[in-house]
């Protein structure tokens, strides 16, 4: 089998509601999307990406009346959130309706919802009118693809259809924010700047409670390309392996390098952001030996930027 691609919703909705995948555009990352409450396609989705089952999914819904489906109830705090940032890249946790499979949250009693800023999506989700389970459409522990080829190079031989809805206009991971004792928390920095998610609740904490049933560490490691990836001081890396082929991704510096890849010349970090993951997929597919990083700015976007460089760079 190979992939069909292309921007047929129908028949992604047809191939969806026989509880089939169907790889899915979003703004952030392109998702590996499976009907939520068919708890047998969702295992798919698990199976697909050889994802651990401890690792719970995101819910894609088109609005409220959808959501209210999904979740048991939506805090005053939650509802503001959403008012001010969806559709977009936010990813919120809340109670979750007992009619939402346990897979699809590792059997927490939380689920992650997000209403996804992509026309295409959108379009689907309405169409099937079935929320949609959708983790990013890679093979665990791999860089998020951004573009309906890079899910054709690694699972197209593995499913029915990706939807192409053009390159992601984010091109990092939602911002994911739950609760702890009633106040709001930080599960992932992503997309949206967590700077505009505090103008609306406050403060957002670190979460410090474990959600996943793991121990710290064991999924540190991700967005990693197979070479090796280096983050810090450029300079002092490229003096180290003065001798290997260094391929180095910049801010918006040009560094005397291999291949140096600056990601936002004129200090975009929006830029930045939308071109990380494909320059990684790129580096690790050349003949470079290794990947070197700078560090960015760790506020607004630079913080998923930075979070994204030091999974890509822990050790496995
Ligand atoms: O932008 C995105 O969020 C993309 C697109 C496709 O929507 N999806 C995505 O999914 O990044 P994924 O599977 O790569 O990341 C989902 C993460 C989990 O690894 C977990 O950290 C968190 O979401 N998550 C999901 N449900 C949760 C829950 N109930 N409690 C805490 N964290 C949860
Ligand atoms: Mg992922």
């Amino acid at each position: 089998m190979s992939a069909g691609i292309g921007q047929d919703i129908q028949r992604a909705a047809a191939i969806l509601s026989e509880g089939d995948l169907v790889a899915i555009p979003t703004e952030t990352v392109y998702g590996l999307a499976a009907n939520a409450f068919n708890a047998d396609a969702v295992l798919r989705i698990f199976q697909v990406k050889e994802r651990p089952a401890f690792d719970p999914l995101i819910v894609h819904v088109h609005g409220m009346e959808q959501l209210e489906r999904v979740v048991a109830t939506v805090p005053p705090e939650a509802e503001a959130l959403m008012r001010a940032f969806w559709p977009g890249p936010l990813t919120l946790v809340l109670p979750k309706s007992p009619r939402v499979p346990d897979i699809v949250t590792s059997g927490l009693d939380t689920v992650g919802v997000r209403m996804p800023a992509h026309p295409l999506a959108l379009e689907l989700l309405r169409a099937l009118d079935l929320p949609l389970a959708a983790p990013s459409a890679n093979p665990f522990g791999y860089v998020s693809p951004t573009t309906a080829q890079h899910v054709a190079d690694q699972l197209g031989e593995k499913i029915p259809y990706i939807l192409d809805g053009g390159p992601c206009t984010v091109g990092v991971e939602s911002t994911i924010i739950g609760w702890e004792d009633g106040l709001p928390v930080l599960y992932r920095p992503g997309g949206l700047a967590l700077e505009r998610i505090e103008e609306v609740v406050g403060t957002v904490r670190p979460h410090v409670k474990q959600v996943l049933p793991v121990a710290p560490g064991m999924i540190e490691s991700h967005y990693a390309p197979r070479k090796p990836v280096l983050v810090g001081d450029v300079d002092r890396f490229l003096r180290e392996h003065a001798d290997e082929r260094c391929g180095v991704i910049a801010f918006r510096n040009v560094h005397d390098a291999w291949q140096c890849e600056t990601l936002a010349p004129n200090g975009d970090i929006s830029e930045a952001a939308r071109r990380l993951f494909g320059v990684l997929r790129e580096l690790d597919a050349s003949a470079a030996d290794l990947i070197i990083a700078e560090r960015f700015p760790e506020e607004g976007l630079g913080r998923a930027i930075n979070d994204r460089l030091r999974r890509a760079a822990a050790k496995r």
